[in-house]
């Protein structure tokens, strides 16, 4: 399988529960490496770039609310598999319809506040990594 990287955020939810780490060594106990990593407040421009595919949804204003209610850690991680491994590890969207311990399942309080996002195809991991990283390639090798 092909080496990749992929973007990771742990939203503000999970970093107000102070559990970055429990996070992160989900990832590392997985294989996975952290390639890049920054704990940033996002401006509502750049939330609203970020998730601009979803413009049109009924649910936009609240995630965008959400995801400047505080800062986040994201993250490029890398390896096999990394894009299709990080959203096993995350679970559903929804928490309460996650497999048993996945992140969203142990960390996620609801559908609104859902403790991580992840790229879901290498073509949004290539937006997602050069949005917050630019100049990174998302080829490892
Ligand atoms: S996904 O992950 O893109 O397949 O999921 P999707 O259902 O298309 O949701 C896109 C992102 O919107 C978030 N979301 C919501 N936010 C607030 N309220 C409601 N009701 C809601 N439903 C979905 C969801 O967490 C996705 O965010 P990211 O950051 O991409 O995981």
């Amino acid at each position: 399988m092909a080496i990749e990287r992929t973007l990771s955020i742990i939203k503000p939810d999970a970093v107000a529960k102070n559990v970055i780490g429990q996070i992160v060594a989900r990832f590392e106990g997985a294989g996975l490496k952290v390639a890049a990593a920054k704990l940033v407040h996002l401006s509502r421009a750049e939330a609203e770039q970020f998730y601009a595919v979803h413009a049109a949804r009924p649910f936009f204003k609240d995630l965008v609310d959400f995801m400047v209610s505080g800062p986040v850690f994201i993250q490029v991680l890398e390896g096999e598999g990394a894009i299709q491994k990080n959203r096993d590890l995350m679970g559903a969207t929804d928490p309460k319809k996650a497999a048993p311990g996945t992140i969203r399942a142990d960390f996620a309080e609801s559908i609104d506040a859902n403790a991580v996002h992840g790229s879901d195809a290498p073509e949004t991991a290539a937006v997602e990594v050069s949005f917050f990283f630019p100049g990174m390639n998302v080829y490892a090798r």
